[in-house]
């Protein structure tokens, strides 16, 4: 079974939701380890809690190469296959990221590439926007600009603040992570380097994915994340550059 590694700095209902549809079995793999950079961060508590391997690593201080070599060495010592960032309040370094290719991911508080960065809810207010979001993205080695897995949208409203707006949006987040997990875990989507992705008789998607990905989780080969559309939802199918067809699409994307 796969086993995740979960990263995370501060509250974790992120983390939470996994878990929750983890022990439910709605996503089929184990979490072998969560790891929280900060010793009093909630989450840590929250995995203990839930009789998870909870283990606490300090960044403060330390130089960004020597801790992510410990991150490595603790998410390896746990056999773990796929790294979810969970509110992991710290930038990665290369070496950590050649470690697990296409094998991380991340959620962010925007409709990405919109407001990368820090306090995105903020940003999404501060420039007017009238719809915001959020983002399951793998993570590459640039900020917040990883292939895209899964996005959901949110009204942003007249009188909203930064704390009702993030509220609206960490319900989707914790919709939308679970579900970027189970196609991550079900090899729904390829990768493939800056391209542009027609759907059948629906929409186009275009791509900037940097470079020649190495390969993909679980590994198919490609760049640029593309997806299966759902039986039930519209369909929402994409070739690659040369034309050739995914699998029968077999679920919708938010
Ligand atoms: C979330 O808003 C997530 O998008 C961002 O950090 C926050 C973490 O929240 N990356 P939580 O710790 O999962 O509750």
């Amino acid at each position: 079974m796969t086993r995740l590694g979960i990263l995370l700095s501060g509250r974790g209902s992120n983390f939470e939701a996994i878990a929750d549809n983890v022990a439910a079995g709605s996503i089929d793999a184990q979490i072998a380890v969560v790891i929280g950079n900060r010793a009093e961060a909630r989450g840590l508590e929250a995995a203990r809690q839930r009789g998870l391997n909870a283990v606490s690593i300090p960044s403060k201080g330390l130089d960004r190469e020597i801790y992510d070599r410990m991150l490595v060495e603790e998410l390896h010592r746990n056999a773990v296959d796929l790294v979810c960032l969970a509110g992991f309040m710290r930038l990665l370094s290369a070496s950590f990221i050649r470690e697990f290719p296409n094998r991380i991911l991340n959620i962010h508080p925007s409709l990405l590439p919109a407001f990368p960065g820090l306090d995105a809810q903020h940003q999404a207010l501060a420039h007017g926007v009238k719809i915001t979001g959020c983002t399951v993205h793998f993570v590459d080695e640039d900020l917040d600009a990883g292939p895209i897995l899964i996005q959901a949208a949110v009204p942003v409203l007249n009188d909203d603040t930064v704390e009702a707006l993030s509220e609206r949006i960490l319900r989707e987040e914790h919709r939308i992570y679970s579900e970027a997990i189970r196609l991550a875990l079900a090899g729904a989507y390829r990768v493939e380097a800056g391209a542009s992705f027609s759907a059948e008789g629906t929409r186009k998607t275009s791509w900037a994915a940097r470079g020649p990905s190495p390969s993909a989780f679980p590994p198919p080969a490609g760049i640029a994340a593309a997806f299966r559309a759902g039986a039930a939802g519209p369909t929402r199918s994409y070739g690659n550059r040369s034309g050739s067809p995914l699998p029968k699409p077999e679920r919708s994307c938010a």
